[in-house]
């Protein structure tokens, strides 16, 4: 049971990612998510000899593009290039952002860092004028808060941020032997009001030894692509 369930879920995940590709155009400069699900979209962009540069958020996602045969860059190298034209929420580096989530809401705020990438993806999306959400239907939500809430925090300030966290309702479980791509822990939260995505997730980083937080309210994709027995939608 559990594994057919495992099944179609993996072909949900893929058929949301190929989905996404088909936004994707040659000339493009190409942000890359890390998860699961975006492995399923960096593995077609090199299917496809994707010709473009890719900036990738995560060592994982590098190592990934670099085998599926990407040219992989840094924003620093694409910042040299000059900058575009940003859109409303952000930009002016990357053209297009491509990731998946752990939680996504119907007005599109999302949970991200279960794998614990989501500084990084924070700053690529940040940085990127679209941003495109992948996600296969078990991660729509009526609201956020049900899957822990990754909070990145340097490891100085840990006793610190877990009472301030506590202080604000949260149960907080340190992961157990992780090291973030920046050289950081991860407390994983439970128990935070979500009433405010928005509020949350600048109070939160409003908290000195809070890196980021993996709430997406601030930068929120443009669209999300949602997919349900192998069938991928706009939602
Ligand atoms: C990585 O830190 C995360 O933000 C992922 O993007 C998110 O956890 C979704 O991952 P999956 O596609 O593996 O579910």
């Amino acid at each position: 049971m559990a594994k057919s369930k495992g099944k179609s879920q993996e072909a949900d995940k893929k058929a949301a990612a190929l989905m996404a590709v088909r936004e994707v155009k040659g000339g493009m400069k190409l942000g890359l998510g890390t998860g699961s699900t975006v492995k399923y979209f960096i593995e077609e962009l090199g299917r496809k000899k994707f010709p473009g540069l890719v900036v990738p958020s995560s060592k994982a996602s590098e190592d990934l593009a670099k085998k599926s045969g990407l040219k992989v860059t840094t924003l620093d190298e694409v910042a040299k290039m000059g900058f575009k034209k940003a859109g409303d929420m952000g930009g002016g580096l990357i053209d297009l952002y491509v990731d998946g989530a752990d939680e996504v809401d119907r007005t599109y705020n999302l949970i991200k860092g279960g794998g614990g990438a989501l500084t990084r993806e924070k700053v690529v999306a940040s940085a990127s004028t679209e941003f495109v959400c992948i996600v296969d239907e078990s991660k729509a939500v009526a609201k956020l808060g049900k899957f822990p809430l990754p909070v990145e925090v340097l490891p100085f300030a840990k006793a610190f941020v877990t009472s301030e966290l506590e202080e604000l309702g949260g149960k907080v479980v340190e992961r157990k032997k992780f090291t973030t791509d920046n050289g950081n822990i991860i407390l994983d939260v439970t128990g935070l009001d979500f009433s405010d995505p928005l509020q949350l997730e600048t109070e939160l980083n409003n908290i000195a030894g809070v890196v980021e937080n993996g709430i997406f309210a601030v930068r929120q994709p443009e669209r999300v692509i949602i997919s349900k027995k192998g069938k991928a939608q706009y939602m």
